[in-house]
């Protein structure tokens, strides 16, 4: 072993310079470049007002996450409650201190967050029960769909409808391709990279990776992880029959300026698509 000379300069220590991705939070890149709650609570006011007639008030966000969507909810009118039912307690906790928080006394006492996982009845029915951003893909065989699909029509009130997120079209069946977007522009800004890594059309399970660039050239790879199977809407509307609900429809993105949504029957074959089904119980 090398000894210290005596008088030598004492070792630098070298600085570790932390890069913007060491100092990025990957959940709130996440809310940033992928969540727009405040839209995603008019559809489901859409689709439960078009189905009763009347004002949706119980949420139930299955797959919550960082339920910043039951934070909206509870936030757009003071009758409103929501319950946000996810597995991850660092993710839940996240939102407790990031969403939560920033919600006032009277809101956040409406709210109510549940560490389980989602097929379990926990919750008093609801009117409106989502899971969005295709988080029930996680589910790769028919029967485990329809027995979360019975679940959730479980904790639906006599009316009710689930509302779930679908994306689809030619592009979205490529492997290896990465789709880059700016979120924030400048030094302190990030670049949102949805990767597209794997599709197997034999059973359609596939796996999706989400990346954050910054502005200093640094990455923050694989923030989030994908395992999936990729359903298509025919399958996912036969399955809400056979699991009870007496009708489906399909909310498809009109071609306008603002986010506005109407059923269809028929829709364009985009080269990729988002839309919404719906469970009408
Ligand atoms: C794709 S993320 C969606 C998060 C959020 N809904 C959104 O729209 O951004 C999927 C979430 O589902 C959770 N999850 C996966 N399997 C689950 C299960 N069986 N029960 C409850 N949560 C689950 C994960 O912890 C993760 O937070």
């Amino acid at each position: 072993m090398m000894s210290k000379a005596k008088g030598s300069p004492p070792i630098q220590k070298k600085q570790n310079k932390q890069t913007l991705a060491d100092k990025a939070d990957k959940y709130d890149c996440y809310q940033q470049s992928v969540q727009e709650p405040e839209h995603e609570i008019d559809i489901f006011d859409q689709a439960f007002r078009e189905a009763y007639n009347r004002k949706a008030l119980k949420l139930r966000e299955d797959f919550c996450g960082t339920f910043a969507v039951c934070c909206y909810w509870v936030e757009s009118d003071s009758k409103r409650s929501a319950w946000g039912i996810d597995l991850c307690e660092e993710t839940l906790q996240w939102g407790k201190n990031n969403n939560l928080n920033k919600l006032k006394e009277k809101d956040s006492r409406r709210v109510t967050v549940m560490e389980q996982d989602v097929r379990e009845r926990s919750t008093p029915q609801v009117d409106v029960l989502a899971a969005q951003n295709f988080s029930f893909w996680i589910f790769k065989t028919r029967e485990e769909v329809l027995e979360y699909f019975k679940i959730a029509y479980a904790n639906l009130a006599s009316e009710g409808v689930i509302v779930m997120d679908m994306m689809g079209g030619r592009d979205c069946y490529d492997s290896d391709l990465v789709d880059k977007r700016t979120i924030v522009k400048g030094k302190k800004g990030f670049k949102y990279h949805w990767e597209q890594a794997y599709f197997n059309p034999v059973n359609s399970h596939c796996k999706f990776y989400i990346h954050f660039k910054f502005a200093d050239g640094s990455k923050m790879k694989k923030a989030f992880q994908y395992d999936w199977r990729f359903w298509t809407i025919p399958e996912v509307r036969e399955l809400l029959m056979e699991a009870g609900f007496k009708d489906t429809v399909v909310y498809w993105e009109e071609d306008t300026e603002d986010a506005t949504w109407s059923k269809v029957d028929e829709a364009p074959n985009d080269y990729s698509w988002l839309c919404y089904v719906v469970g009408i119980k």
